[in-house]
C-alpha cells in the first residue's frame, strides 16, 4: 500500500492548537446567543432543575434509555451521597435477526411496551407498591417542567417512528397501563447529561458540567444568571450540534449518508457512533474499494489496544473486515489512522469544555471537576490524556486545575436523584 494514502489520511484528521482555541470561543459565543435567543448552533434545553443538595432519600425506580442498552434499575437513595442499587435489568435495544426498536420499522407503541415490559421485571412484577420513576431520556427534548418532555428530533441515528413531537412520559405511562403496571408513576424525565450532573452533585460539590463520550456525545452545565432564565438551572447544550467546525472529505461522506444530514457535526465527528464509520470511510478511500466495509467504535478501541510487535490482531481484524491481508508496516499506519481519528475527537470534546468553562468563570477559572461517562471515555485509555493535553493547549496553566472524572452509571443513579427532587 502506498503510504502517502495513509498520511494523506491521517493529515486530515489533525486538530492544531489554534484550531482547539477558537472552537472554546465559538461554543462559548454559541451559548450566549443561545441564552438570548439569538442564532446559536446550539439548542440550549432547559431542564428545570437544579442541583441535589445531597440528603435526597428513598427508593425509586431508574430508567435509562438513549443508548445501546436499555436499564432499568430500583435504587435506594440513603441520603449523604450515599446510595444501593437493589435491582438492574438491562436489555439490548436492538438484537440482531430478532428486533430493532430503534429502526423506523418500529412504532412509539413497539418500542414503549417494551420499555414497560423492562421496568415490570425491575420491579418483579409487583403490582402494589408506589413506584415513582425518574427517566433518562437521552435525547433532545423542549420542557416546560421536569415531567413535560416532548422529542425534538432523534439524534444518533435512531428513527422509531410516532415519537418526535410527543410527550415521552405520556408514551411511556400509556404502555405502563397497557401493560398493567399503573402503581409505577414517572415524574421527572432529564437527558442524560443532567443525570450525570445530578449524580455527580449527589456525591461531591464544585461541579456544574456533566457530559457524555459514548455513542453519543453531550454536555450540560448549571447555568446560574436569572436575568436569561427565570431560574437557577441546568441547561442541556445538545453540543452534539455545534456546528462552527472545519470538517474533512470523510465527515462530508458519513453526513452525507446520515439519517439527518447537516446536524449533529460535532457528535458525527466525536462519538462512538460515528468513529467506525469515519474509520470505514478513510479504509474505503485508501484501499480504493467498491463498497464501504463495515467497522464500530469498539473495532477501533482493539486496533489501538493492539500492543504485539507484529499487529497481529490488528491484522487479524482488518483481513475478518475486509478480506485484506495487512503487511506490518500497512498495519504501523491503519493503527496511527485510528489514533489521528481518535485524537481528533478527545481534542474537539475537550475543547468545548474550555468554552463553557469561560462562559461560566468569565473572571477566573477556579479548580474545578468535568464529570464524564460513557464507553470512550472509560474504556479508551488515550482519551482523558488527550483531552488533557487539550486543555493545556486552550487554558493554559488553567488546565492544571480542571479535573475530568469518571462518573460511571450517573444516568441510573441521576434519574433516581431527579425522581426525588421532583417529589
Ligand atoms: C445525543 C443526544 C443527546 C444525548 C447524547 C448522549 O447527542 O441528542 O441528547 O445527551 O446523544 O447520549
Amino acid at each position: 500500500m502506498e503510504h502517502s494514502c495513509f498520511a494523506q489520511a491521517i493529515k486530515e484528521f489533525n486538530v492544531p492548537a489554534a484550531a482547539l482555541s477558537q472552537v472554546a470561543a465559538c461554543v462559548r459565543y454559541d451559548i450566549e446567543q443561545g441564552l438570548i435567543d439569538g442564532f446559536s448552533s446550539l439548542k440550549m434545553l432547559k431542564s428545570y432543575i437544579g442541583l441535589p443538595a445531597g440528603n435526597e432519600s428513598g427508593e425509586y425506580l431508574a430508567l435509562d434509555f438513549g443508548g445501546t442498552n436499555l436499564r432499568a434499575a430500583l435504587v435506594q437513595l440513603k441520603g449523604n451521597g450515599n446510595f444501593n442499587i437493589l435491582k438492574k435489568v438491562a436489555k439490548p435495544l436492538k438484537f440482531s435477526g430478532l428486533y430493532d426498536f430503534t429502526g423506523p420499522d418500529s412504532t412509539s407503541s413497539d418500542l414503549f411496551d417494551f420499555i414497560a415490559t423492562v421496568i415490570d421485571e425491575a420491579i418483579d412484577g409487583d403490582r402494589k407498591k408506589k413506584y415513582y420513576l425518574g427517566h433518562t431520556f437521552s435525547f433532545p427534548s423542549s420542557q416546560t417542567n421536569i415531567y413535560n418532555a416532548k422529542l425534538i428530533t432523534w439524534t444518533k441515528e435512531f428513527a422509531t417512528k410516532g415519537v418526535v413531537g410527543e410527550t415521552v412520559n405520556d408514551l411511556l405511562k400509556q404502555a405502563l397501563a397497557r401493560q398493567g403496571v399503573v402503581n409505577v408513576e414517572p415524574v421527572a424525565v432529564i437527558n442524560d447529561t443532567v443525570a450525570v450532573l445530578l449524580a455527580a452533585a449527589y456525591q461531591s460539590t464544585d461541579t456544574y458540567i456533566g457530559s457524555i463520550y459514548a455513542t453519543g456525545h453531550n454536555t450540560c452545565y448549571f447555568e446560574t444568571d436569572t436575568s436569561k432564565i427565570e431560574k437557577p438551572m441546568i441547561i442541556n447544550l445538545e453540543i452534539g450540534g455545534f456546528n462552527k467546525l472545519s470538517i474533512n472529505k470523510y465527515d462530508k461522506k458519513l453526513d452525507s449518508v446520515s439519517e439527518h444530514p447537516y446536524e449533529q457535526r460535532l457528535e458525527k465527528m466525536v462519538s462512538g457512533r460515528y468513529l467506525g464509520e469515519l474509520f470505514a470511510f478513510c479504509v474505503q478511500d485508501i484501499f480504493k474499494l467498491p463498497a464501504k466495509p463495515s467497522f464500530t467504535s469498539v473495532d477501533l478501541s482493539h486496533i489501538l489496544e493492539d500492543t504485539d510487535p507484529g499487529l497481529s490482531s490488528t491484522i487479524k481484524l482488518f483481513h475478518t473486515h475486509t478480506g485484506i491481508t495487512l503487511t506490518k508496516d500497512d498495519a504501523v499506519a491503519l493503527q496511527e489512522l485510528v489514533t489521528a481519528i481518535m485524537n481528533r475527537s478527545a481534542r474537539l470534546t475537550a475543547a468545548t469544555y474550555c468554552g463553557i468553562l469561560w462562559h461560566i468563570f468569565p473572571k477566573a477559572i477556579p479548580s474545578h471537576k468535568i464529570f464524564i461517562d460513557g464507553s470512550l471515555f472509560e474504556k479508551v485509555p488515550s482519551a482523558a490524556r488527550n483531552m488533557q493535553q487539550a486543555l493545556s493547549e486552550v487554558l493554559g496553566e488553567n488546565a492544571a486545575k480542571i479535573s475530568l472524572e469518571l462518573e460511571n452509571g450517573g444516568s441510573i443513579l441521576g434519574a433516581a436523584v431527579a425522581a426525588a427532587m421532583s417529589k
